[in-house]
């Protein structure tokens, strides 16, 4: 459906969502990065936004512009995205967690950079696992809120890569899980995305091929879809 004829079945509704990807420091002139652009989370505050909802965009080192009427709180580390969307998720009807998140940081970061002469000429990098946010907000839930978790596989086989995701389904307990296959040619920074959604048993519900605008558009039906007695 084109965004100019959408009906404004989200009007009223907050949406949360998470965009982009994190960093994490290592100096103050250095990260540990992953190649998100946040353009599909974008996408969903745009489309969201169109059918008339409240959106609250939490942006990690977004490639594109967020969308003008959205609330955009702008963080940078996992830690810092959790702390902005446990304080946003208190007033949401729906979270969708579409950032890249960094399940790692480096256990210290350096004063000063990191310089050759001192680290040698082989370097291994300590790193802790960071909190996971999607697995925060479910114990948090508030009645009735509709949870969304991404997950971007890079294995090529369909039935292996659905496998993947039931399992992460049901470790997390979300809703929703939007599947994408990604690699080093695929699913960053293009404008066109393929998906498809698991629901809380990891069965396929749905599957679309398009635009990251149209396929937002998917989701949220998705989401209207399976939820629409909890967040009438
Ligand atoms: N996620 C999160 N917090 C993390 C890691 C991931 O909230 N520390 C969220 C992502 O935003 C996404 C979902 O969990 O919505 C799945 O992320 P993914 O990286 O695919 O799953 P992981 O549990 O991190 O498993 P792995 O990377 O080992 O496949
Ligand atoms: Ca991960």
């Amino acid at each position: 459906t084109p965004a100019s004829v959408q009906v404004p079945d989200l009007a009223g509704r907050h949406v949360l969502i998470s965009a982009g990807g994190t960093r994490e420091p290592l100096d103050p002139v250095r990260f540990l990065g992953n190649r998100s652009s946040g353009r599909q989370g974008v996408a969903l505050a745009e489309a969201a936004l169109a059918r008339g909802a409240v959106v609250t965009l939490v942006a990690a080192h977004l490639e594109v512009a967020a969308p003008s009427g959205a609330s955009v709180h702008s963080v940078s580390t996992t830690l810092e995205l959790q702390q902005a969307m446990r304080d946003a998720a208190a007033a949401a009807d729906i979270v969708i967690m579409a950032a890249a998140v960094a399940d790692y940081r480096p256990a210290e970061v350096q004063d000063g950079k990191i310089k050759k002469d001192v680290a040698g000429d082989r370097v291994t990098l300590d790193l802790v696992r960071n909190p996971d946010v999607l697995v925060g907000l479910v114990q948090d839930r508030r009645p009735g809120q509709v949870i969304v978790g991404f997950a971007a596989e890079t294995e090529a086989d369909d039935t292996a890569r659905r496998e993947l995701g039931r399992t992460k389904i049901l470790r997390k307990g979300c809703d929703l899980l939007v599947l994408n296959r990604v690699g080093w040619t695929q699913g960053f920074a293009t404008e066109r995305n393929q998906i498809e959604v698991l629901d809380g048993a990891g069965d396929i519900v749905m599957e679309a091929d398009g635009t990251k605008l149209s396929v937002a558009h998917r989701i949220l039906d998705s989401i209207l879809g399976s939820s629409i007695d909890a967040i009438r």
